[in-house]
């Protein structure tokens, strides 16, 4: 009964991987997917991690119940206050519901059906470029996906403008799409006085934004600073939805491990909001998993794991951020023709690079570099010593 189908593509980010796993070569170097890796090449599960994990094993109180449809409530609770800050008014006056969903993609997905179910519009607007896996989960979701311009290739910056007009034009009531921070694929942020020309915008329109926070801390090292453009929005008192991920911060890729908050305009409404988010989830998958949201809700809960957790993730952050300055170097000293600046510039895990799908192919077939068509790398995927390899591979694609 199968005989008529035809063999789906891989996936764009995660097919990469899948190549890559396949080649033989012993210099191959996958930047595709974005996880951190160390200086030695390997993936890092924090010490806090190890820490926390130790001590779940140890307490022979815990067990393996199934745990609420919408997850763990200290979770929750203590994901809000993460992303939104603990003095916020939203939290304060209870007009916040949060659940626990698998990883980011999870918290985006119930947020879309919850939507296509709930809200008078139908209509999403996603930025272009940005993650390839947002149209597919919002489409399935049952929205419909809109774009607005948001990358300018001729300055390998914002195009603010065009944001603005995008955003200016679509039909009152829409949803928003936007990246809380560290921009997928592109590394390129509005900066915090554009970020409150957008809310402006979003607000006198009756827009409705939808955040995207899978990089919080990986932008500036600050988990507070990453999270700003998303307070500035729930200082106006007006609604949103944010989806989390642990996946990076903490780490947790493979735990999946995230949430979704809905700001509300009341407490009753919260509550209300949350019992038809129930009705969202049951029938999907029941109810989330329990190991990777008790190591998360461990570490929020406490000061000294927190503070553990901060110096790490400034850790990872800065790491990537000397790669940055390492390749931009590398290509300098190799007289590589084109300005590179902006990787340095960018931020976030990625370098949106410029090199197009041909350039891309000629360095995955010639280098056994790996790395998404679009010409997005992974900084975190590199190392000192696999720097001078990609420099050599990105000259030769340039100057070829
Ligand atoms: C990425 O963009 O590489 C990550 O978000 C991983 C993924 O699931 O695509």
């Amino acid at each position: 009964v199968f005989n008529h189908l035809v063999r789906a593509p891989e996936d764009p980010i995660l097919g990469v991987t899948v190549a890559y796993n396949k080649d033989p070569s012993p210099v191959k170097l996958n930047l595709g997917v974005g996880a951190y890796r160390t200086e030695e090449g390997k993936p890092l599960v924090l010490n806090v991690v190890r820490k926390v994990e130790q001590q779940l094993i140890n307490d022979l109180s815990r067990n393996k119940e199934y745990i609420p449809i919408v997850g763990l409530a200290d979770f929750n609770k203590l994901s809000a206050k993460l992303i939104f800050g603990a003095d916020s008014p939203a939290i304060q006056e209870n007009r916040v519901t949060t659940v626990q969903c698998l990883s980011g993609t999870g918290s985006l997905r119930v947020g879309g059906e919850f939507l296509a179910k709930h809200y008078h519009q139908r209509t999403i607007y996603l930025p272009t470029p940005t993650w390839g896996n947002h149209p597919k989960v919002f489409n399935l979701a049952g929205l419909s996906v809109q774009t607005y311009r948001y990358y300018a290739p001729a300055t390998l910056g914002l195009d603010f403008e065009g944001l603005l007009e995008d955003l200016g034009s679509a039909p009152s009531g829409s949803i928003v799409l936007l990246h809380a921070c560290a921009h997928n694929p592109t590394g390129v942020d509005p900066t915090l006085e554009q970020w409150e020309q957008i809310r402006q915008l979003i607000r006198s329109k009756a827009l409705l934004p939808f955040f995207d926070s899978a990089y919080q801390g990986f932008a500036s090292g600050s988990l507070d600073a990453d999270a700003q453009p998303v307070r500035l929005f729930v200082a106006d008192g007006g609604e949103l939805l944010v989806a989390q991920s642990y996946a990076k911060n903490l780490g947790l890729y493979g735990e999946r491990v995230g949430a979704l908050s809905i700001v509300c305009k009341s407490a009753d409404v919260a509550s209300r909001v949350e019992s038809q988010l129930k009705l969202v989830i049951r029938p999907m998958y029941s109810s989330p998993p329990i190991h990777g949201a008790s190591i998360v809700a461990a570490i929020l809960k406490d000061s000294d794991l927190f503070n553990e957790w901060t110096i790490e993730l400034k850790g990872m952050a800065d790491r990537i951020i000397s790669m940055r300055q390492q390749l931009f170097d590398a290509l300098r000293s190799r007289g590589t023709p084109g300005d590179w600046s902006h990787i340095i510039k960018q931020i976030g895990m990625f370098t949106f690079t410029g090199l197009n799908a041909k350039q891309v192919s000629f360095m995955t077939n010639e280098y056994h570099i790996y790395m998404t068509s679009d010409g997005r790398i992974s900084m975190a995927g590199l190392s000192s010593k696999t720097v001078p390899l990609l420099a050599d591979a990105i000259h030769a694609a340039v100057t070829g």
